[in-house]
């Protein structure tokens, strides 16, 4: 496993601007320029969060979700409204060669002993974290997509091996939190 770099909430405000404004999408457009990863399908889409410092760099963003959160704050090239598992049906037959598939399941800080649970909130989640994830991993294989960058509250590679990633601490409502955006290679 390669080395983790520790990143705080405290370090993204002091940047100022936009990166503090979008500290996660700031972290996860390191990963993806650093290893030139601009093919992208997100298969827990949301509001798009994650691309809004760096939609302009994106060759092609493709979403999925089992719903449309709107508005979305970035919009994608494609959408698909499926849960992960069912996204290969609709995603088999374009002719896009992606560069990493995006995995952010629902997941509350303060419980981690979740991903037994089968839906953390009903309205946002449909399956438990470690389903959406080995979906997310087997979608990756059948389109041959080499990497996986995966957001989650644990420090856990999934039978893959993490190559980068970050270490996030922030707090929420006072307390102090950790989440883990890794890459991983298929
Ligand atoms: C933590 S949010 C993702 C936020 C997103 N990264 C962003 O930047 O806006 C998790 C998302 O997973 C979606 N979701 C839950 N279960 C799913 C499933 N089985 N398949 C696909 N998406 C799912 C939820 O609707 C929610 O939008």
């Amino acid at each position: 496993m390669s080395e983790l770099q520790t990143i705080t909430m405290q370090q993204l405000q002091k940047m100022g601007g936009k990166i503090a404004r979008n500290q996660q999408s700031y972290i996860v457009s390191q990963l993806l320029l650093k290893h030139w990863l601009l093919s992208i399908h997100d298969c827990t889409y949301g509001q798009g969060r994650f691309y809004t410092l760096i939609r302009d760099r994106l060759i092609f963003l493709s979403g999925g979700d089992i719903r449309i959160w709107i508005p979305w704050l970035v919009k994608p090239d494609l959408f698909i409204l499926k849960p992960v598992w069912k996204q290969y049906d609709v995603l088999r037959y374009l002719k896009v060669r992606f560069d990493v598939i995006v995995i952010d399941p629902p997941f509350s800080p303060y419980n981690r002993g979740q991903e037994k649970r089968k839906y953390y909130l009903p309205s946002e989640g449909l399956g438990t974290p470690t389903r959406i994830i080995i979906s997310g991993i087997q979608l990756a294989r059948l389109l041959n997509v080499p990497y996986i960058l995966l957001h989650y509250n644990r420090l856990q590679g999934f039978g893959l091996d993490i190559i980068d990633g970050y270490e996030y601490i922030y707090r929420l409502y006072g307390h102090t939190q950790k989440s883990y955006f890794l890459l991983l290679k298929v």
